[in-house]
């Protein structure tokens, strides 16, 4: 099994990768594993691997409860979370009960947000199952519930105490969930790794057809990435916003579309293309580099252009909903920026530029 270390003081732990993994026999090095544990997953992963996990828990844990959400990012809301917090009041779990996001960022962005509320704070574990939850959504702490008027808007650092990345759970992911998280992948080359961008390159078909050990490369190398800005920036209060590079238009596209509409990794991908595009026309990278990225999230199957919010005046809308994001200050969109191949920037951007990209990279 590979494994990757968050350093985080009193709060690090791991990421551990592999294949068909036993969770009842990694959870000893994590000290959990007595008393009460509830998976919280949803009606589809449920259905697909809930039984092995449930199984795998009741070597371990006294009793398992179970929390099942509905299936979408549309129910990334106060509804689920208040769901779980329910059920858990109703089953009388104390502050040694321990929490299991068995699903993708959706599931593991509201059972995380639950565990940092419960109680002021109950230890939780993140069994991802997406690529996409694999390599960015599970590591790092970032837990949320989305608002109508704004994604992620409501949540807290709170870290897991192990992350679990099953491969062999991806078996059964749709194509289009694994594009989606190929988005999120494809976002470390050009924040943090040109290199590993370049393998990706040569890699996109084996990854397509999820080929295992490119499988395990790619969520190692992201798990990697990642462990080493959130370890120096753990609540972003500088680097770890480089991580975002996309989100900002990506993140109107979602809220501006209705949740669930385009997947979160979709309007990441059209997202970074917006952003290189914005960083072409403010004079940091060329022409090339803006071609060579759409080409690679082309090959991922995923879309290079925005879709229109608002047929009278699709910039304002967009602008709109970007002002309502967490990198705003005072209400002043930041861009995440590639300052050059492999290093990413936080700047405000006029927005006549910012017009002007979402003019050319809309249809
Ligand atoms: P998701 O959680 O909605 O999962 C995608 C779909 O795949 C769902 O329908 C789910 O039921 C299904 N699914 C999950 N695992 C499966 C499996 N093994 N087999 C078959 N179907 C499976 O979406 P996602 O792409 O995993 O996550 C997106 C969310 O993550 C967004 O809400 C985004 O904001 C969040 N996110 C959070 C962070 C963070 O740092 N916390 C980072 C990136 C994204
Ligand atoms: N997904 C961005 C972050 O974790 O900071």
């Amino acid at each position: 099994m590979r494994s990757v270390h968050i350093s985080l003081g009193s709060r690090s732990y791991d990421i551990l990768i592999g294949s068909a993994v036993a969770v009842d026999e990694v959870l000893p090095t994590t000290g959990l594993g007595r008393g009460v544990a509830v998976i919280v997953t949803n009606t589809t992963i449920a259905a697909l691997h809930l039984p092995r996990i449930r199984s795998a828990l009741g070597h371990a844990f006294a009793r398992v409860e179970v929390v099942e959400l509905p299936d979408g990012e549309e129910f990334k809301t106060w509804g689920s979370l208040n769901q779980i917090l329910t059920a858990l009041l109703g089953w009388g779990c104390d502050r040694n009960t321990v929490l299991f996001a068995l699903g993708g960022g959706v599931v593991g962005d509201v059972t995380g947000f639950a565990a940092a509320t419960y109680m002021r704070g109950i230890p939780f574990v993140q069994l991802p199952t997406t690529l996409l939850a694999q390599v960015d959504s599970s590591v790092g702490g970032k837990t949320a519930i989305n608002h109508p008027l704004g994604k992620n808007m409501i949540g807290a650092f709170y870290q897991p105490r192990v992350v679990v990345c099953d491969l062999a759970c991806l078996d059964t992911l749709p194509l289009r969930e694994l594009q989606a998280g190929i988005g999120e992948v494809i976002k470390y080359g050009p924040v943090a790794d040109m290199s590993f961008f370049q393998w990706l390159e040569g890699s996109m078909e084996a990854l397509l057809a999820k080929d295992r050990e490119v499988l395990a490369d790619v969520v190692q190398r992201c798990c990697e990435i990642k462990a080493a800005v959130v370890s120096s920036d753990e609540r972003e209060s500088g680097m770890r916003a480089i991580l975002n590079f996309g989100h900002t238009f990506g993140h109107a596209i979602e809220a501006g579309m209705g949740y669930g509409v385009w997947l979160h990794g979709e309007a990441v991908a059209a997202g970074m293309v917006m952003a290189a595009e914005l960083s072409r026309r403010g004079g940091l990278v060329d022409e090339v580099f803006v071609r060579r990225l759409t080409a690679l999230i082309q090959r991922a199957g995923l879309p290079t252009k925005g879709p229109i919010l608002d047929a009278s005046d699709n910039a304002a809308r967009y602008l709109e909903l970007m002002r309502i994001d967490k990198k705003s200050e005072g209400g002043e969109i930041r861009f995440v920026l590639i300052d050059s191949p492999g290093k990413a920037v936080l700047r405000p951007v006029p927005d006549a530029l910012v017009r002007e990209v979402i003019d050319v990279c809309c249809e």
